[in-house]
C-alpha cells in the first residue's frame, strides 16, 4: 500500500498517511491534533482543507460538505484517504468556516 506525506498547516508538521487510512487516523497516529466528532462523515466537526493533492473523500452527509466546499478543497478527514502527497489547512486551532451540527452516535 502507498504512503504519502501530509503537510499539516498552520502547525507546520508533516506526518506519513496511508492510501488505506483515514487523514484523521493518520493524524491521532501521528500525535496532531484534529478535532473529531462522530468519526463517520455526519457531524463536520473534523473538516480540514486541502491546499495541495488529492483526496478520496468518501461517504459523508452532502449537509456538513456541500458539493460547493468540496469544490473549494474542504474535506472530513474522518473519511478522506490521501491519494498523493498532500498539503492540508488544520482548522482545530483556529476559527474558520465550519458547518458544526449535532455529533451523530454512531
Ligand atoms: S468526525 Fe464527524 S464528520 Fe468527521
Amino acid at each position: 500500500m502507498n504512503n504519502y506525506l501530509i503537510k499539516v498547516q498552520p502547525d507546520d508538521r508533516t506526518m506519513t498517511g496511508k492510501a488505506d487510512e483515514s487523514i484523521l487516523n493518520t493524524a491521532i497516529r501521528s500525535k496532531v491534533d484534529i478535532k473529531v466528532g462522530c468519526k463517520g462523515g455526519g457531524c463536520g466537526v473534523c473538516k480540514i482543507k486541502v491546499i495541495e493533492g488529492e483526496v478520496e473523500t468518501g461517504v459523508c452527509s452532502r449537509s456538513v460538505l456541500p458539493l460547493s466546499e468540496e469544490q473549494e478543497g474542504y474535506t472530513l478527514a474522518c473519511r478522506a484517504k490521501p491519494k498523493s502527497d498532500l498539503v492540508i489547512e488544520n482548522h482545530s486551532s483556529y476559527n474558520v468556516k465550519r458547518n458544526i451540527q449535532k455529533p451523530v452516535n454512531v
